[in-house]
């Protein structure tokens, strides 16, 4: 019986030794302590004992059950301390990995052309001002010197919300506006950029809603020559101090006499490109002086002042500057073509 129980000690030992997790470790102490154990078994044996040999046998079963359950103890400390180990080494985090770069947006192409003019003409001392999309037709036209039946109203085709509003053709009736807010009193000096609407089929250079800038300036004394001289600094500082201007004539009903600009093309510096289908300039603005009709509709006395005033199209200048090939690029936003202009903010 003896011998029984230093066997069963040293078996169990061993298993306990070689517990490779927690669970394994508890299914032994519940085998080998438990009430239906091999040790419970032995000492069902004891009745065959003399009264002299029964406590000693008793005193053995103790120790070799002290010795399995401090071995149970000891290996369940070694076992818990290794799995907070590997918890530990698991969840390290490693600070000397390279970090994963956020996505950040960025400012539309558009938008930096805009603010770049803005910007530049802030700096000639312009305020910049804006009107409704959903305009009058009297501001559209009329008080654009293009009365109602006037031939010259085909050359925009409009989105006529009533009779008397449409979607705005031009940023134009932003200077009939703002020349009534000034009451006849000059000077007036700004420029609006916003949003424009022509019933024009979509294809690489029309789209139905683009963006113009307007430019007006009012004054006493304001002659061709402040436009030409105008138009100069904005060509030079927007597409590079070499480039040449030249103004050819042209009509617009709201200016007399009317002017549009060319500047030298960039890429062939003026021999002939197909950019500026051989002839080495390429169109940027419509301009002139504000027809007299124009300051009278609007309060000014056109005897006592004059005036000169441009628009032009961001979206063409964005073209030029950037070379895109397409208007509808700007408005269908491809996050591809739209991340190569993310180095201008
Ligand atoms: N409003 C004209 C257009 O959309 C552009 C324009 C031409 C504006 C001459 C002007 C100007 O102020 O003087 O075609």
């Amino acid at each position: 019986m003896q011998e029984r129980l230093k066997e069963l000690q040293t078996e169990a030992l061993e298993k306990i030794a070689q517990a490779a997790d927690l669970k394994e470790l508890n299914d032994i102490r519940v085998s080998y302590l438990g009430k239906k154990g091999p040790i419970t078994e032995v000492l069902k044996g004891m009745g065959k004992l003399t009264a002299e040999e029964r406590p000693k046998m008793g005193a053995l079963a103790n120790e070799v059950r002290d010795a399995i359950s401090s071995g149970i103890e000891e290996k369940h400390k070694q076992l818990e301390a290794a799995a907070v180990e590997a918890k530990l080494a698991g969840e390290t985090i490693d600070v000397t990995l390279p970090g994963r770069p956020m996505k950040t947006g960025h400012r539309h192409p558009l938008t930096n052309v805009i603010e770049e003019i803005e910007d530049l003409f802030i700096g000639m001392g312009y305020t910049v001002e804006e009107g409704p999309e959903v305009e009058k037709d009297y501001y559209n036209f009329e008080a654009l010197n293009l009365p109602k039946g006037h031939p010259a109203r085909d050359m925009q085709d409009s989105f006529y919300i009533t009779e008397e509003f449409l979607l705005r053709t031009h940023t134009s009736p932003v200077q009939a506006r703002t020349m009534e807010k000034h009451k006849g009193k000059g000077p007036v000096k700004i420029i609006c950029p916003g949003k424009v609407y022509r019933r024009d089929n979509d294809d690489a250079t029309h789209s139905h809603q683009f963006m113009q800038i307007e430019g007006l300036v009012i004054d006493e004394n304001i002659r061709m020559t402040d436009l030409k001289g105008t138009l100069q600094v904005f060509a030079k500082k927007m597409f590079g101090e070499d480039r040449e201007i030249r103004l050819r004539p042209s009509f617009f009903p709201f200016t007399e006499p009317s002017v549009e600009m060319d500047i030298s093309c960039k890429i062939c510096s003026g021999k002939g490109c197909s950019v500026c289908k051989k002839t080495g300039w390429i169109e940027i603005l419509g301009a002139g002086m504000v027809h007299p009709n124009v300051l009278e509709m609007a309060g000014f006395d056109s005897k006592k002042y004059t005036g000169f005033a441009f628009g032009m199209g961001p979206e063409r200048i964005a073209m030029l500057k950037y070379g895109v090939d397409d208007i509808r690029h700007f408005y269908t936003n491809d996050v591809r073509f739209l991340q190569q202009f993310s180095i201008h903010e």
